[in-house]
C-alpha cells in the first residue's frame, strides 16, 4: 500500500527565467514539427508546459486525443499511467514522457497480483478500473473509467454482475452515491486530494461566503458533501465558465488554476487550503519540467515500453470506455 509519509513535500520550484523560457518554448515548437510529434498535457502540469502543449485536458480528453492522433510521436506530459494508456492505444507509435518516475499514489496502491488474488475470490466480479492504475491492472479489468465518465460507465455495467471498483475508494464512493449501484471498493486514495478536510473547507467558505466550492471526486466524502459541484478537471472548466459566480473555491491540484484562469478570464479562483499546509501539488505531476520536456524531445526518450501481450489485453477495456463515453446519455444506461 502507498505510504503517504514517504511522500516528500514538493520542492519550491524556481521560476524559469524569461529568456530561458522563450528559448525552450521555441525549441519545443520546432522539435514538434521536425519529429511530427504531438504534445499532450494534463491540467495539473506546470503553466509553461501547458502553454506549449497541443492539447491540455483531463484523463478522458487526453485518452481521446491519443486515440485519434496522426502524429508519429506522442510526447506525454502527465504521469506514467497516462503515457502508458497512450501507448496501449498506439502500439506502433513512439510515446515519450519527460520523467519516467512520475508515478501516482493510486497506481501504487493496487499491484496487479493483489487485484488478481481478490478477483479469484469471486468469478462474478466485473472489474471497473479508474484509469489511474498500471497497464497490468488495466489488462485484468473489464472496463476503464476516468473521473469524467465513471458515472455513465457504472450505469452501463452489466446488471447481474458484482461490481469491483479499483483503486480509488473516494471516486468509487462518489460513483455509488450517484448511481445507487453497490460496488466493492479497493482501498486506495490520491495522497493529494485526501489532504482536504471538512474543517479546512468550512473555514475557507466562511472567508468567502458567496463563493461556490468545486471539488474533484478523489476528495473524501466530508469534502464532497460541502461542494457545490463535484467533477473531473475538464468539467470544472465548463462549470466555472457557466456559473455567474466570480469567486470560486477550487479543491483540486494547483496546476488546474492556470487552466481555469486562462479559460475563464475575469473570475477569481481561490485554491482550497488544507489543514496542514499548501499540500495541493502532486509531486508526481510536478516531476515534469519544461527543461525535461525539451530534453526528452531532443533525446527521443525516455520511452514507454510495454509487452505486446499486456497491450493486447489492456486495450479492450480502454476501448470499451471510449465507446461507452461516446454514446448519447440515454443509450448509456
Ligand atoms: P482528471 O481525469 O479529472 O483530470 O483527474 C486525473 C487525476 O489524476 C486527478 O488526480
Ligand atoms: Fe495520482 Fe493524485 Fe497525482 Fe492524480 S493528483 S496523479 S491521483 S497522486
Amino acid at each position: 500500500m502507498f505510504n503517504a509519509s514517504e511522500v516528500q513535500p514538493s520542492l519550491v520550484r524556481r521560476p524559469v527565467p524569461p529568456e530561458r523560457l522563450d528559448f525552450l518554448s521555441r525549441e519545443i515548437l520546432a522539435l514538434k514539427k521536425s519529429m511530427n510529434a504531438v504534445v499532450l498535457a494534463h491540467n495539473y502540469q506546470v503553466p509553461e508546459i501547458q502553454d506549449v502543449a497541443d492539447f491540455v485536458g483531463d484523463s478522458l480528453g487526453l485518452s481521446q486525443q491519443a486515440a485519434k492522433t496522426e502524429a508519429d510521436v506522442i510526447v506525454f506530459c502527465g504521469v506514467h499511467f497516462m503515457a502508458e494508456t497512450a501507448k496501449i492505444l498506439n502500439p506502433s507509435k513512439k510515446v515519450i514522457l519527460p520523467d519516467l518516475d512520475a508515478g501516482c499514489s493510486l497506481e501504487a496502491s493496487c499491484p496487479a497480483p493483489k487485484l488478481k488474488a481478490l478477483q479469484d475470490t469471486n468469478p462474478n466480479f466485473y472489474t471497473i478500473a479508474y484509469i489511474n492504475c498500471s497497464a497490468e491492472v488495466k489488462a485484468l479489468s473489464d472496463c476503464i473509467v476516468t473521473s469524467g465518465n465513471a458515472v455513465k460507465i457504472v450505469e452501463h455495467a452489466p446488471k447481474g454482475r458484482d461490481l469491483l471498483f479499483v483503486p480509488d475508494e473516494n471516486l468509487g464512493g462518489w460513483v455509488m452515491e450517484q448511481t445507487g449501484r453497490p460496488m466493492t471498493l479497493w482501498k486506495g486514495d490520491c495522497y493529494v486530494h485526501v489532504e482536504w478536510t471538512h474543517q479546512a473547507i468550512t473555514r475557507i467558505r466562511q472567508q468567502f461566503p458567496g463563493a461556490p466550492v468545486v471539488a474533484h471526486p478523489e476528495c473524501p466524502k466530508a469534502v464532497r458533501m460541502l461542494a457545490d459541484e463535484v467533477c473531473s478537471t475538464e468539467k470544472m472548466v465548463q462549470w466555472c465558465r457557466k456559473t455567474s459566480a466570480v469567486d470560486i473555491i477550487i479543491a483540486t491540484e494547483a496546476g488546474m488554476l492556470h487552466r481555469l484562469k486562462k479559460e475563464c478570464p475575469g473570475k477569481n479562483f481561490i485554491p482550497a487550503p488544507t489543514d496542514r499546509c499548501a499540500c495541493n501539488e502532486c509531486r508526481f505531476m510536478k516531476m515534469n519540467t519544461l527543461e525535461k520536456l525539451h530534453a526528452c524531445m531532443q533525446q527521443g526518450g525516455p520511452e514507454v515500453v510495454l509487452s505486446p501481450e499486456i497491450i493486447a489485453r489492456a486495450r479492450r477495456p480502454i476501448e470499451r470506455m471510449l465507446e461507452i463515453s461516446a454514446l448519447p446519455m440515454e443509450n448509456a444506461g
